[in-house]
């Protein structure tokens, strides 16, 4: 095994609780939110493509605040020239990690040879970590699959994680499960290949020196805490998007702190939101990340379609989100604990 130690490990702390990228929800507005719910998670924006940091409208595609810190910049692409100065950029632009995108299975991706399709080229993966890091001071991670279509080969796949970890990466995410390159949606690829935890477990076990993160089908605060005894971290996607208020419990459970009922919470957002309307930003295009806040609770429905039926009407301002905030309340008497 020819396997060098991580050159940039990120803090453990920063690594225990993350939410994933996920193409047009974790854009800055959502990322905010998630900041205030779970102050100690690690957060990613959606995959951007190298080119389009280097070449596109960057104020717009790394539009970040200042309180989303730590965040990572997850790049997409298959180029290492592109990807490394798509990497000096975000490093310089402020990001905390930059992490390259081996994963997402869509037919855009594979024809681009990029995302999961790169689990079969090793090589040019590590090529590609290599010119990230000599570009940028920033961690330079990867976020993976276990494999492509019907390898199911541990060999093969420690071997692309030793590969890749040789070229500079200490830290890896495992969505642990294959992607199917043909015949599945994206949508199928979250959800049909099956779940095995076991080698993301197995990958930390054999290589310590790794740090290692565990994704896919995370749901509930007690499934996100097993995987802390095997890895150093859990990531959170779906279940983060559509039930925020899991990110507060698990951020107040692992680190500690008192906790906020929903309401509170939200109300915490109004500084942010009333700034972003000032700058002219739609209050749709934020309280579009907000409607899970209260999923599963009495009142959810009345506060989403509050929400949804008025955002996007002319001049939608806070006092829309303190009148869905009123009608939930008047259903529910919100409760604090909501386990
Ligand atoms: C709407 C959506 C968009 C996604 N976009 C990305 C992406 O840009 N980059 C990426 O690596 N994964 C992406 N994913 C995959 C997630 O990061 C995550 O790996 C997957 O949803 C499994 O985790 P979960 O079961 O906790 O949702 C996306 C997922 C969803 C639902």
């Amino acid at each position: 095994m020819n396997v060098s130690p991580s050159p940039r490990p990120i803090p453990p702390d920063d690594l225990r609780l993350s939410v994933a990228p996920m193409m047009d929800w974790t854009d800055t507005h959502c990322r905010v939110f998630h900041r205030l719910l779970a102050p100690h998670a690690r957060l990613y924006t959606e995959m951007v493509h190298a080119n389009a940091v280097i070449h596109g409208d960057r104020a717009r595609l790394l539009a970040m605040d200042a309180g989303e810190h730590p965040l990572a910049l997850q790049l997409g692409g298959s180029e290492p020239d592109l990807l490394g100065a798509a990497a000096k950029i975000g490093a310089a632009h402020g990001f905390d990690e930059i992490n390259l995108n081996c994963g997402c299975p869509s037919d855009r991706v594979q024809a681009g040879r990029f995302g999961a399709c790169l689990m079969r080229e090793p090589q040019l993966v590590a090529d590609s970590v290599a010119a990230m890091v000599e570009s940028c001071d920033a961690p330079v991670t990867v976020k993976c699959r276990l494999g492509v279509d019907d390898d199911h080969d541990w060999d093969r796949f420690v071997a692309f994680i030793d590969t890749v970890a040789g070229a500079g990466c200490g830290m890896f995410v495992i969505h642990a499960r294959n992607a199917w390159l043909q015949g599945l949606s994206p949508k199928e690829n979250r959800e049909v290949p099956p779940l095995r935890y076991d080698w993301a477990y197995r990958l930390k076990r054999e290589r310590p020196h790794l740090q290692i993160v565990v994704n896919g089908g995370i749901a509930t605060l007690d499934e996100a805490t097993a995987h802390l005894a095997h890895a150093d971290g859990a990531m959170l996607g779906r279940a983060a998007y559509h039930d925020p208020y899991l990110l507060h419990r698990l951020d107040v459970a692992w680190f500690g702190g008192e906790l906020r009922t929903r309401s509170e919470l939200l109300r915490a957002m109004r500084p942010y939101i009333e700034d972003q309307l000032a700058r002219g930003v739609y209050l749709k295009h934020i309280t579009r990340h907000l409607l899970g806040l209260f999923a599963g609770e009495r009142g959810g429905r009345a506060f989403r379609q509050v929400l949804s039926e008025g955002a996007h009407k002319p001049g939608a301002d806070w006092s829309l989100i303190e009148r869905a905030l009123e009608v939930t309340e008047s259903f529910a008497g919100e409760r604090v604990d909501a386990a």
